[in-house]
C-alpha cells in the first residue's frame, strides 16, 4: 500500500477541510474525506446504493456520511449502512 501525505498536520487537515466532506482524488479514485472528533475519516466516494457522490453529503453528529441522494447513513469507521439497505461503503486506512 502507497501512502501519501495530504496535510502537514491536524491543524492544517482542519483548516483545509472545514466541517463539509471533500472529494479527494487519489491515483484517479474517487474517495470522501470528511472530519468527525479531529480525525480525519475516508470512504470511497460512490454511494453504495445508487452511486451519487459521498463527499456531496454531510456527516451527522453519529460520525455518519448521509448520502445526499436518499439520505442513507453509512458510518464513517466501519462503512457500514446504519440501516443495512446497502452493502458497506469502503473504509480507506489513514494514518
Ligand atoms: S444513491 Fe446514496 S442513498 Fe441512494
Amino acid at each position: 500500500m502507497d501512502w501519501i501525505k495530504i496535510f502537514d498536520s491536524l491543524q492544517h487537515m482542519k483548516q483545509t477541510l472545514g466541517d463539509k466532506p471533500r472529494l479527494l482524488i487519489v491515483h484517479n479514485k474517487r474517495l470522501c474525506i470528511a472530519v468527525h472528533d479531529d480525525s480525519p475519516l475516508v470512504v470511497s466516494d460512490r454511494c453504495p446504493h445508487n452511486g451519487e457522490s459521498l463527499s456531496k453529503g454531510s456527516v451527522n453528529y453519529l460520525g455518519e456520511i448521509v448520502c445526499p441522494w436518499h439520505g442513507y447513513q453509512f458510518h464513517l469507521q466501519t462503512g457500514r449502512e446504519c440501516a443495512q439497505r446497502a452493502p458497506d461503503v469502503e473504509t480507506i486506512p489513514y494514518e
